[in-house]
């Protein structure tokens, strides 16, 4: 316990002896301490609660359980060999045993385990205590000024009673294994490590479930806060209320309570009591911020809170910048934002601070004759992500696509002549941007989308003309003017809020387009008709195409292929009496569907059959053509042979043929526009003679005289001879 706080109790007991009674007072499994009754009312029994029997040693009428009397210590031989004697008998023992250069353990200590309640070894030369663990049933132990270099994880472990440790001043103890203080469910009500050089302290020998009074490490050194286990702080376990005193013990950061898994919001939540420092060497740096952002340091800094004037004397020794400068003045004035760190990782040549009360680190690359805009930018303790880029009196010209400009907030590239800046910096910018010495030619129009009160544009004009009228918008919109200077053609240097078409003499260029516009519209409108055209006379062009292809004559193929209407008799009897008849005399041959196809049911693959063995095709094109199933089939198949050989042609033996508005007439005008057609209405004579003109020569043989052998000869089949004789009436009455 601290000694101050000792002689408070003596003294204060001292003078008002009469009501410095004491009452039981249990605490966890420990039955027997009592606590000084005024300690109930102000909450101190956890410091000042003593076990029965001492208070029963000074005040008479105290009853306990339990008399206490020293075990002698006696030297056994020339070694300095010790052993412990019973000298009272008592039902429990102390051992005090100070300044006599004890440097073993006694050798028969743990014969008095079950009874040994306190140890006071301090003073003496101890260097190994382990053997210690056996004294289960200690309630204090005292090992300050001895020469501690090792205290093993299990030493303490088994002492479920302890309440009082103290270890002071051992400077060979460089390092307390984790846990060395947590004995169960019970704690170590006051531990003293004063005045020790630490190495390294584990942070579960700081932070200990449960209450205590003080864990004190002050007037040491802590080089290094560890935390060896991983600890993290539990949800619902309470750390205290108990002092944890840190007070001039070399400490240069606190530490990081997020990595122990609990933000700093939190903390005070788990943590209960006070973490004093004062007159540390705690750096005011920005890992002290969030002990201020949260107000955890006037929580947990009992000074802060209670003594006012103790505050005054933790007076920041680092960062350098921070020398001299007091803690207390910084809390009362809110200066957090002097609370910084340097990053270490920092383009080369800047400097980047860390300022999370600003929630930004400031890279500052200014007056370093940079060329370009450094490749990375560092990231700050707490995720603090945005930059602030002091770039400034450079020698940059372009403001290039980097993937920090997103976490940029402000730039200041003033000093540089920015001629250039990348299409996707000016997307992804948010940040103010100073480019007060910029030398841009014209802006993007990319700039449209920004708001140009962020930028600062200085007096060099970007050239404004009545193509990029858009920037006297763009200011006029966000109001904000006076910030670009404009160079137009007709009017100088202007300001670009006062750019407007009106202003530039602008006229609306629409006659420039005719030239475009014109020529483009007529040409569309010649396609149209060309494939309008097209489509109209496919027919003809089709025609006319095959009329200039050279013909191959296929031999062994039939002259002539006649086809009649169905229905049309006269027609028929014409052809089968008279036409048919006066090719065959001039060696032509010639087949009619209607006498040479006798199976009606399979006509269709007959005809077809036919036509492909013909050469010519008469159509004798009378007003019932066309209209049955039959001829239009003939038709079709006469129309495909046609198509697919140029040496095959079709005559059209017109005889008041209505020609129809749908495909079969378009074939036919095609047909009569571009090859003639033969007359009907003709006399049969000169029809024939026309006939055999455009069917040329025959396969077999020649003409012989087209004008008069035609009507002599007899036809191959007869049918209606009776008709034969007026064969010429007929073809007239048609
Ligand atoms: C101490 O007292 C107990 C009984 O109370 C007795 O048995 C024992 O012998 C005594 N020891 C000494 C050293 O007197
Ligand atoms: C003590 O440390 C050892 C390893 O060094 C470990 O195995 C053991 O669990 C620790 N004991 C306690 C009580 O923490
Ligand atoms: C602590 O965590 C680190 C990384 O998370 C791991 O490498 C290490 O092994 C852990 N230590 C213990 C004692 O769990
Ligand atoms: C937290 O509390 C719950 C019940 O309230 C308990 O079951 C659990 O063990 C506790 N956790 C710890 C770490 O003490
Ligand atoms: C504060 O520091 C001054 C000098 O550094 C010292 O005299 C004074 O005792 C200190 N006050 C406390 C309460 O530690
Ligand atoms: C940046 O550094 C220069 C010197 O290199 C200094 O003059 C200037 O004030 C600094 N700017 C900021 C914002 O810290
Ligand atoms: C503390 O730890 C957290 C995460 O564990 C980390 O984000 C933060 O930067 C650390 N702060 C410092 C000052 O190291």
């Amino acid at each position: 316990m601290n000694a101050f706080l000792k002689l408070l109790l003596t003294v204060k007991c001292a003078i008002i002896v009469v009501q410095c009674s004491f009452t039981t007072w249990n605490l966890d499994e420990r039955r027997e301490l009592m606590c000084p009754d005024y300690c109930f009312t102000q909450g101190c029994c956890l410091c000042y609660a003593s076990p029965c029997w001492e208070v029963a040693k000074q005040n008479a009428g105290v009853a306990c359980g339990k008399t206490i009397s020293e075990l002698a210590v006696e030297k056994i031989d020339l070694l300095g060999t010790r052993q412990l004697l019973v000298v009272q008998n008592t039902t429990i023992y102390e051992i005090n045993y100070q300044n006599e250069g004890l440097a073993q353990l006694p050798q028969n200590l743990c014969e008095f385990s079950e009874k040994v309640v306190k140890i006071d070894f301090r003073n003496n030369k101890l260097r190994d205590i382990n053997k210690i663990k056996c004294m289960q049933k200690l309630d204090s132990l005292h090992l300050d000024n001895n020469l501690l270099y090792e205290i093993k994880n299990d030493t303490f472990q088994l002492m479920r009673d302890l309440r009082i440790l103290t270890l002071s001043n051992n400077k060979g103890l460089e390092r307390l294994p984790p846990n060395l203080f947590n004995i169960g469910a019970n704690n170590i009500i006051t531990i003293e490590l004063l005045f020790n050089n630490f190495d390294e302290v584990d942070v579960t020998n700081i932070f200990r479930p449960g209450n205590f009074c003080a864990i004190d490490y002050s007037n040491g050194y802590i080089k290094e806060i560890t935390n060896q286990l991983n600890f993290s702080f539990h949800q619902n376990v309470s750390y205290g209320p108990g002092r944890i005193r840190l007070e001039n013990c070399g400490i240069q950061s606190l530490p990081n309570l997020t990595s122990y898994g609990v933000s700093f919001k939190e903390f005070t939540k788990y943590v209960i009591g006070t973490i004093e420092v004062d007159n540390s060497y705690v750096s005011c740096d920005c890992k002290l911020y969030p002990f201020f952002a949260y107000d955890i340091a006037p929580v947990f800094w009992g000074q802060f809170r209670s003594h006012m004037v103790l505050i005054e004397n933790f007076t920041c020794l680092q960062p350098e910048s921070m020398k001299g400068f007091d803690l207390y003045s910084l809390t009362k004035n809110k200066r957090y934002e002097l609370l910084t760190c340097q990053l270490e990782v920092c383009p080369s040549l800047c400097t980047c601070i860390d300022i999370p009360a600003k929630e930004r680190i400031i890279v500052n690359c200014s007056d370093k004759g940079l060329t370009d805009f450094p490749e990375h930018m560092p990231w700050g303790y707490w995720d603090n992500n945005k930059i602030e880029l002091h770039i400034a009196n450079n020698k940059i010209t372009e403001i290039p696509d980097r993937d920090y400009i997103s976490r940029l907030i402000s730039v200041d590239a003033k000093g540089n002549s920015i001629q250039h800046i990348s299409p996707t910096t000016i997307m992804d910018l948010e940040a103010e941007l100073n480019i007060q010495d910029q030398r841009l030619d014209f802006l993007r129009e990319d700039f449209a989308r920004k708001d140009p009160n962020l930028i600062t544009f200085g007096d060099t004009a970007v050239s404004c003309s009545c193509q990029n009228l858009w920037i006297g918008d763009w200011i006029r919109n966000n109001k904000a003017y006076n910030r670009l200077w404009c160079l137009t053609d007709s009017r100088g240097k202007i300001r670009a809020e006062d750019v407007t078409a009106q202003s530039l003499e602008c006229t609306v260029n629409v006659i420039s387009l005719y030239p475009i516009i014109i020529p483009l519209c007529g040409l569309v409108a010649m396609l149209i008709l060309l494939s309008l055209l097209q489509y109209c006379f496919r027919y003809e062009m089709f025609l006319l195409y095959r009329k200039c292809i050279t013909r191959e004559k296929k031999d062994g193929l039939i002259d002539v292929f006649v086809s009649v209407a169905d229905n049309d008799d006269e027609t028929l009897t014409v052809v089968l009496k008279y036409i048919r008849p006066a090719l065959e005399a001039e060696n032509y041959s010639v087949k009619v569907p209607w006498s040479d196809i006798r199976n009606e049911e399979e006509r269709d693959m007959q005809v077809t059959d036919l036509v492909s063995q013909c050469r010519n095709y008469v159509v004798m094109l009378t007003p019932q053509y066309g209209k049955d199933y039959n001829s239009k089939f003939e038709f079709d198949i006469m129309w495909e042979k046609f198509k697919a050989d140029a040496s095959r042609k079709i005559i059209l033996i017109n005889d008041g043929y209505e020609i129809p508005r749908d495909r079969y007439g378009k074939i036919i005008r095609a047909l009569q526009r571009v090859h003639k057609e033969l007359n009907y209405k003709e006399r049969h004579t000169r029809l024939v003679a026309r006939l055999i003109r455009c069917l040329g020569e025959p396969e077999h043989g020649k003409v012989i005289n087209p004008l008069t052998t035609t009507v002599r000869r007899r036809p191959a089949r007869q049918i209606a001879t009776s008709q034969i004789e007026d064969v010429d009436e007929v073809i007239y009455a048609a």
